[in-house]
């Protein structure tokens, strides 16, 4: 391997070209548990490792890429049964836990939860296929969507799935239809605007009736929408949701949320003399992407939202209603990491290290689409060498194929070192592209007794096989 050293770049207290401040960490070598899957340590040779027990005896980064290849998503099977537990036993039997999907799915995900007691969140055909190859029961899935197509609709009946979240006037209408001509009660919520949206440290109230999601309950659609579903026969109303965002730390917009779906359902009694049995309060909840976030623990989140549902309950005189909860970024984000190899490296004087990866934006599309913050580490070997101030970028023909906007690698970087970007478990693999006829990198699962491939790498004959001239 190459060894060549490059020009440091901005130092502590320099100021970005951006006016950004940021100052290195005080060691380059260290790798927070906050950021990385539960067992990543580093053994005696510094290289990083992964899976093990007790964190002895992990297989290390170097041999992984050897084996599977890079760019790789490195999974922590143990981390992910952990946190899935964790959001189970936070709610205990009165409440039910639905993984959401589209953060990441794949056959092994859907058995893990249903080892682990947890249901399932999708949001399409493709997201309910796997979960019924993989054989999580119809019971325990729930169909979302703002669109959701006839097809769709007739399968999940016929597949049983246990709750159907309507979204619109019209799907009441062709969901009613499907459910009387399959001869099915089927079970649903609503799904309700409540006028909240919530985004990492803030929330705001009333302001975002404006999106194409759900019924608004300040507009009385979601009102509307109860009256026409107690009218249908086919279709059993259980409950309502609502979902107010993503990558949150605070519970006080779920407070407000919570506050209106309760008064809803006190409405719902008085008008029709009905208590839904049922609320779900969507996912959203945050985690860290660097050491700066501070998330809160799934128990403190369960006894802070199953308080709020209680009070409120208490003073519109209901009885309380059975909870859901539809995490996703929570459970599997921290558990992966993507693991790249150095390629180019340019300095440019006065301003960065451009580090480019052999992976990008196909791989890692969050940091170009929404200004995601990620920390980077190299893991194939310590360093005592000066931080660098880098970008670490991707191999696409396009400038704003950025991976890690902004961190400190050392100085001595070179070329076919391995670096590895943490909490990448959400939103990345499922989002991924071809985007220049890319690859998508696999998914290599690791758990105390080694490594194994849960998704596979694309070749070019997958590629091909979709291009039929
Ligand atoms: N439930 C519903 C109805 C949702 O729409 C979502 C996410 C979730 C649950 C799960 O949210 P989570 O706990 O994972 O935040 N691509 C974006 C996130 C979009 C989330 C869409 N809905 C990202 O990469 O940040």
């Amino acid at each position: 391997m190459s060894r060549s050293a490059h020009p440091a770049g901005p130092r502590h207290g320099d100021v970005l070209p951006e006016g950004h401040y940021l100052a290195p960490p005080s060691d380059l070598n260290a790798l927070d548990p906050k950021v990385w899957a539960r067992t990543v340590t580093r053994d005696a040779e510094g290289v990083a490792t992964v899976g093990g027990r007790d964190g002895v005896g992990g297989l290390d980064v170097k041999a992984l890429a050897a084996e599977f290849g890079t760019p790789a998503y490195i999974l922590d099977e143990q981390d992910f049964r952990t946190r899935a537990r964790a959001w189970r036993d936070a709610f205990g039997d009165g409440a039910d836990v639905y993984y959401a999907g589209k953060a990441f799915l794949s056959k092994a995900i859907v058995r893990w939860l249903r080892e682990e007691g947890l249901n399932l969140d999708v949001c399409s055909a493709g997201e309910l296929a796997v979960a019924l190859a993989a054989g999580m029961p119809g019971e325990r899935i729930a169909l979302h969507g703002n669109n959701k197509t006839a097809q769709e609709l007739e399968h999940a009946v016929k597949a049983g799935v246990g709750h159907i979240v309507v979204d619109s006037y019209q799907e009441i209408e062709l969901l009613a239809a499907i459910a009387e001509s399959q001869g099915v009660r089927q079970p649903i919520l609503i799904r309700v605007t409540v006028g909240v949206e919530a985004h990492t440290h803030e929330f705001i109230a009333t302001a975002h009736e404006d999106q194409k999601f759900g019924l608004s309950l300040s507009g009385g659609a979601a009102a509307e929408a109860v009256r026409r579903v107690l009218a249908k026969d086919s279709l059993e109303l259980r409950g309502i949701h609502s979902h107010i965002g993503s990558q949150i730390f605070d519970t006080a917009g779920f407070e407000v949320s919570a506050r209106r779906l309760v008064g809803l359902l006190a409405e719902v009694r008085d008008e029709h003399g009905v208590e839904l049995p049922e609320i779900d309060l969507g996912g959203g909840l945050g985690i860290a992407y660097t050491s700066e976030d501070d998330p809160k623990q799934p128990a403190e989140i369960a006894a802070s939202l199953a308080e709020i549902v209680r009070r409120e309950c208490a003073s519109a005189q209901l009885k309380a209603p059975r909870i859901s909860v539809e995490p996703g970024r929570a459970i599997v984000g921290p558990t992966a990491f993507t693991l790249y190899e150095v390629g180019t490296i340019k300095p440019l004087e006065g301003l960065r290290t451009y580090v480019s990866v052999d992976g990008g934006m196909s791989d890692n599309i969050r940091t170009a689409l929404y200004d995601a913050e990620y920390s980077v580490a190299l893991v194939s070997r310590t360093s005592e060498a000066a931080p660098m101030l880098v970008r670490v970028v991707g191999k696409h023909c396009e400038s704003g194929d950025i991976v890690v906007r902004d961190a400190f690698l050392p100085a001595d970087l070179a070329a076919g070192d391995l670096i590895a970007v943490p909490a990448t478990g959400a939103y990345c693999r499922s989002m991924a592209s071809n985007y220049n006829h890319a690859l998508r990198p696999p998914v290599v699962a690791v758990d105390a007794d080694g490594a194994r491939v849960i998704v596979r790498r694309e070749t070019e004959e997958d590629l091909l096989r979709l291009d039929i001239g």
